[in-house]
Formats: C-alpha cells, sequence, structure tokens
C-alpha cells in the first residue's frame, strides 16, 4: 500500500508547486496520507477549467495538514515571503510549462 510505504520516507513539511494540477492534486495527496505537511502553491490559471481545480483543492482542504497559497511562482516577493515564513524540507515543482527549469532555478535561488 503506497501509504505504508511511504511513512518515514518523505519529509514532515513540502512545498509543492501546481497544486491545484493533475499531477500536483494527486501527488499531494499522497503526501498527506503519508503524514506530511504540504504547503500546495497554484495561480489557478485558466488553461483548462478552473472550477476542476477548485473541486481538487475542496478534497486536499479536508486533510489538517494541507494549505493552500494562490501563488504565481514567477511572483518572487511573495516566493520570498513564502519562504520567510516557512522552512521547507523539499521543493516540488509541477508548475508545468517552457518556463519550468527557469522556475525551478528561481525557487532554488530564491
Ligand atoms: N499530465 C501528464 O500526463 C504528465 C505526464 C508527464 C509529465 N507531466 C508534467 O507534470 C507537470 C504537471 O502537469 P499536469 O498535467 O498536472 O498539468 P496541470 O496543468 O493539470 O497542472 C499544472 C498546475 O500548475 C498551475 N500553474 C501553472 N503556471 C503556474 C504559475 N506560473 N504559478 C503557479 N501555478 C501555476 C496551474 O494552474 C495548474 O493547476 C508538468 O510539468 C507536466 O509536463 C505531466
Amino acid at each position: 500500500m503506497p501509504e505504508r510505504w511511504a511513512q518515514g520516507i518523505f519529509m514532515k513539511k513540502i512545498l509543492l508547486t501546481g497544486v491545484a494540477g493533475f499531477i500536483g492534486w494527486k501527488t499531494c495527496e499522497f503526501l498527506l496520507k503519508s503524514g506530511a505537511e504540504v504547503v500546495g502553491l497554484d495561480n489557478l490559471n485558466s488553461y483548462y477549467d478552473v472550477r476542476l481545480k477548485e473541486h481538487r483543492l475542496g478534497l486536499l482542504e479536508k486533510f489538517p495538514g494541507f494549505r493552500f497559497r494562490r501563488i504565481d511562482i514567477e511572483d518572487l516577493g511573495a516566493l520570498a515571503d513564502l519562504f520567510s515564513a516557512d522552512r521547507f524540507e523539499a521543493v516540488i515543482n509541477l508548475r508545468p510549462g517552457p518556463g519550468s527549469d527557469t522556475a525551478w532555478k528561481t525557487l532554488l535561488f530564491t
């Protein structure tokens, strides 16, 4: 069972970008079920129906270890605030697009 397999392996506090997306919300659910605390970041863009993303967030918000922040990953000020407020043991970047490499470097050097 994946949740049991994950016990004790994952870090406790994780930042996950693209949390309302197809891959992001399932990854987040898996981490929450394994006992991690997850801050999920997403700008809720309208690339496809936002109601689907809001539905996913509603499911994740049932977990006490979940917090959502509506932030665009390219907003460096908001990211700096995020990293000042929390100390993350891992960052999982599932924000898609041709700028993903740049965004990942942005996260690493913020
Ligand atoms: N879906 C697949 O089958 C698949 C397969 C292999 C790899 N991937 C990769 O996984 C990643 C996620 O894919 P997905 O299918 O979950 O995409 P998705 O579009 O469903 O989810 C991406 C999420 O990122 C958010 N986002 C986009 N730009 C943002 C920004 N600037 N700031 C904050 N949030 C932003 C969107 O609102 C969305 O909720 C991508 O890098 C994709 O290439 C996906």
